[in-house]
């Protein structure tokens, strides 16, 4: 799983940062979906690797009864920023876990609910 993660950092589109970072979502049926950082020439437009794996899993039709966790791998340890917190806030299970990894595959574990607490929610 994590090697899935480090290896998706290599389809990163980020020509402006040249910082690659992957990520992993786990299912509980097994599968695993990744994504990667895709940037943009309008700066703020750039989508994180977390939400671009998320946003697919959703896509595909599962929801956060069937997400396991989710990896995210980067050449040093990446933090979710703001943004990234919010979306895993709201489509993940607060219990569920975020495991962010270096290349070296050192490693940190977060519930989700710990990454954000006092989350907006409607
Ligand atoms: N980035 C992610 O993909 N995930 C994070 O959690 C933090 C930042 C990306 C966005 C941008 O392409 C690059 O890293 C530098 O900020």
């Amino acid at each position: 799983m994590i090697d899935k993660a480090i290896e998706v950092m290599k389809n990163s589109y980020s020509p402006y940062s040249k910082f690659k970072v992957g990520a992993a979502v786990v299912l509980k049926n097994g599968e695993i979906i990744t994504g990667t950082n895709i940037e943009n020439a309008s700066y703020g437009l750039t989508m994180c690797a977390e939400r671009v794996a998320l946003f697919t899993a959703y896509a595909k039709g599962y929801r956060k009864e069937d997400i396991e966790l989710i990896i995210v791998a980067g050449e040093k340890i990446v933090t979710p920023c703001g943004a990234c917190r919010q979306v895993i806030f709201e489509l993940m299970d607060k219990e569920a876990k975020v495991i962010l990894v270096n290349k070296l595959k050192e490693k940190q574990e977060y519930k989700v609910s710990d990454l954000l607490p006092i989350a907006f929610e409607l």
